[in-house]
């Protein structure tokens, strides 16, 4: 499983890939409102960072196919690493279909159900994202829905990669990896908390003891 950030926060995107442990971008319409910054300048500064796939949002008020193709075709313009990010609706399929047929890569986001997933993939998804955060919010096992459409896309030969979202937490990482997850796109507080842990702590605080008690500095 590869790792995406999710954020669009450009000096966490910058931490994380000097630590060389991701591999693409994604953010939606309320993390770049976050950051209270202009979309395609936020973007731009991103795809300056890392190398590799940016989803971009198209505007959370288009709901509208023949809208959403404009903007995924003006987000596609900004950079060739860009992945254009549609709701899973049926109007969202209707652009991904098109967008895909013109060569555009899409990521068909807020996917809460396996049937959702198949049918964003045989729109002609790049990507799909399942949130399992919020279906963990809602006492429904997240990390399931990864694994029913890992098995789906697997037994039907399907190249759609699974992105898992909503991630919130270090067990949801290791629980992604497990159900067949291409990729986890996760904050970068998680990343952090991934990198710790107790006895890891301990152990370099031994090892510099040791070596002071004998060398010094
Ligand atoms: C995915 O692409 C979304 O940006 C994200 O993972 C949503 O996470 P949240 O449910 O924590 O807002």
């Amino acid at each position: 499983m590869k790792f995406f950030i999710d954020t669009a926060k450009v000096e966490d995107i910058k931490k994380a890939n000097d630590m060389g442990v991701i591999c693409g971008v994604t953010t939606n319409p309320s993390l770049i409102a976050k950051e209270g910054r202009d979309f395609v300048e936020v973007i731009k500064e991103i795809t300056s960072i890392v190398d590799g796939p940016i989803s971009g949002e198209v505007k959370a008020t288009t709901v509208d196919a023949e809208g959403m193709i404009a903007e995924g075709r003006e987000i596609a313009k900004i950079h060739p690493n860009m992945i254009v990010k549609i709701p899973m609706t049926v109007e969202g399929l209707k652009a991904v279909k098109v967008l895909n047929a013109e060569g555009i890569k899409t990521n068909v986001t807020l996917i809460f159900s396996a049937n959702q997933a198949l049918l964003a993939a045989r729109a002609g998804a790049t990507y799909v994202s399942p949130f399992l955060g919020r279906l963990d919010d809602i006492s429904v096992r997240g990390v399931d829905l990864i694994r029913e459409i890992a098995d789906i896309f697997a037994v039907a030969g399907i190249e759609t990669e699974i992105i898992a979202a909503s991630v919130r937490n270090p067990i949801h990482v290791t629980d992604c990896a497990l159900a067949g997850a291409d990729i986890a796109t996760v904050p970068y507080s998680v990343i952090e908390q991934m990198t710790k842990h107790p006895l890891t702590d301990a152990g370099i605080a031994k090892f510099q003891a040791d070596y002071r008690a004998v060398f010094g500095e």
